[in-house]
């Protein structure tokens, strides 16, 4: 999946094999570590793996995130919005976080469509240029979008009460 250049098409580049390995080892013994982090994704019963969703500490942000990367042929049927809801009610319910955030380059627009839809918010004045991305790169700009634990729950409830 991560040395896939459509999957990859707004990063940098596609991942080589061995580093795919080392990067999804270093997620797992965060796991291992905290009880949370970037969870594989399974459809039950149809598809033991179509990608990976969760919530990360990202240390470039110095906050936690929610994150989505799937396989495309999982793509366009809700499993990103669906397996990001549950993480987010894991980061507020469970490990009791206040906010969560996300970002993704401004021209990601399938991911940022991921962000508005589970009502996540967006200030022009959080957007920021990621510094590992080389200047001048078209996926340099980054946009910033926002939850807090107060947010998720009203949102929950008003979608509760229909
Ligand atoms: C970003 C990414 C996860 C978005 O995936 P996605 O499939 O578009 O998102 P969802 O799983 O939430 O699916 C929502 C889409 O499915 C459609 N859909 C179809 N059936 C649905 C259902 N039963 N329930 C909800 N949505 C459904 C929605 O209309 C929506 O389509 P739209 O965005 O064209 O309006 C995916 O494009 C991806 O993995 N990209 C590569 C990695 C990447 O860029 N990651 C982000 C880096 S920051």
């Amino acid at each position: 999946m991560c040395a896939d250049p459509i999957v990859m098409r707004y990063f940098v580049s596609p991942m080589a094999a061995d580093d795919s390995i080392r990067w999804a080892e270093a997620r797992q013994r965060e796991i291992g570590e905290t009880g949370w982090g970037l969870w594989a994704v399974e459809v039950v019963g149809h598809f033991p793996f179509i990608g990976f969703v969760g919530i990360w500490q990202n240390v470039t942000l110095h906050a936690v995130e929610v994150g989505w990367r799937l396989d495309e042929p999982y793509w366009g049927q809700g499993y990103a919005s669906e397996a990001a809801r549950a993480s987010l009610d894991y980061g507020f319910d469970v490990v009791g976080l206040d906010e969560i955030v996300s970002c993704t380059a401004v021209v990601n627009e399938p991911s940022r469509r991921v962000m508005e839809r589970l009502g996540m918010t967006h200030d022009v004045s959080d957007d920021f240029e990621h510094p590992r991305v080389p200047a001048r790169h078209e996926l340099r700009p980054h946009v910033l979008y926002r939850m807090s634990a107060e947010r998720w729950r009203e949102l929950r409830a008003s979608k509760a009460s229909g």
